[in-house]
């Protein structure tokens, strides 16, 4: 009788296969506003890079079966190759449609393929900016945009037409709707329960690292704030970014050495780590 036996694919063997994959997703996505992946310039030499740097990532935190959310999964690129470096579970959510279905399609190939362990990813449609918060940060959004906007008087206008535009807003509205819109454009979509990561006793997430690659404007102003919220303490967050963009770390995280990650045209991209402090 034949036994069956799982099929053992080496690091390289999956690698060139995850490449393969997501080289033929990219091909049907057209250019989207705000998807600028890591590997965009040179899949073959980036997606090696950062199966290193996950792999260092994965290193920093001591348990045997850690979690990842990336906030804003894009196509899910990051989330496969997590997986493959040991995150036991890798979580994904993404605001656009388009990037979402891809990643669900590039997640099934590579299952059929065995290149990742079935059921190991879950992603969400939605925003990483949690509902209830968002009333607690569109002030500090707010507040920013003002200077922002006094910084560019000599343009003159008026401010509810400059948040309009700097933030591509579709609809009309005061100030106040373009923010809450940008934050959560969808806001009946709950990623967070649809994927079930917030701990309802202790209203934290519930997963070891937040990886992110940032692609807007509230960053520090309005993310930041939430993940000082939400992250448990001695959970990692690790942003994506390039080495000379320096921002100001929350006194809730202590900082710890860089990951290098990726070179891109536009130069190297280093993970930032910083961990959650014990509370006092
Ligand atoms: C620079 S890409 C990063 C993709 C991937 N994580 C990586 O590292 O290669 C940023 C992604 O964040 C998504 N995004 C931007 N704002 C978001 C939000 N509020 N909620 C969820 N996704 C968001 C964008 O659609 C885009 O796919």
């Amino acid at each position: 009788m034949k036994m069956k036996t799982e099929s053992y694919k080496s690091p390289n063997q999956q690698l060139i296969q995850l490449i393969e994959i997501v080289g033929k997703e990219q091909s049907h996505l057209s250019r989207i506003p705000g998807w600028w992946p890591a590997y965009i310039d040179n899949p073959q030499i980036a997606i090696p890079q950062i199966y290193s740097g996950l792999t260092q990532l994965r290193q920093r935190v001591q348990k045997s079966t850690p979690t990842l959310l990336d906030c804003g999964s894009g196509d899910g690129t990051v989330l496969s190759i997590a997986a493959l470096v040991g995150f036991a579970h890798t979580y994904g959510i993404e605001l656009n449609h388009q990037l979402s279905c891809s990643a669900c399609r590039t997640e099934k190939a590579l299952e059929r393929q065995q290149v990742i362990p079935q059921g190991g990813n879950s992603l969400a449609e939605g925003s990483y900016y949690l509902s209830e918060f968002i009333p607690t940060v569109e002030q500090r959004c707010y507040d920013h945009l003002k200077d922002l906007f006094s910084a560019d008087q000599d343009e003159g206008g008026n401010f509810e037409s400059f948040v309009h535009q700097f933030l591509g807003s579709k609809r009309p509205g005061d100030a106040a709707t373009h923010i809450q819109r940008f934050l959560n454009p969808r806001p009946e979509l709950k990623p967070y329960s649809t994927l079930g990561i917030i701990d309802t006793q202790t209203a934290r997430l519930i997963t070891d690292v937040v990886y992110i690659y940032p692609s807007d404007p509230f960053f520090e102003t309005a993310f930041l704030p939430q993940a000082v919220q939400l992250m448990m303490p001695g959970a990692v967050l690790a942003v994506l970014s390039p080495e000379d963009d320096g921002f100001q770390t929350p006194s809730a995280f202590s900082q710890e050495p860089p990951i290098p990650f990726t070179h891109t045209s536009q130069g190297t991209l280093n993970l930032q780590v910083f961990r959650k402090r014990d509370m006092l």
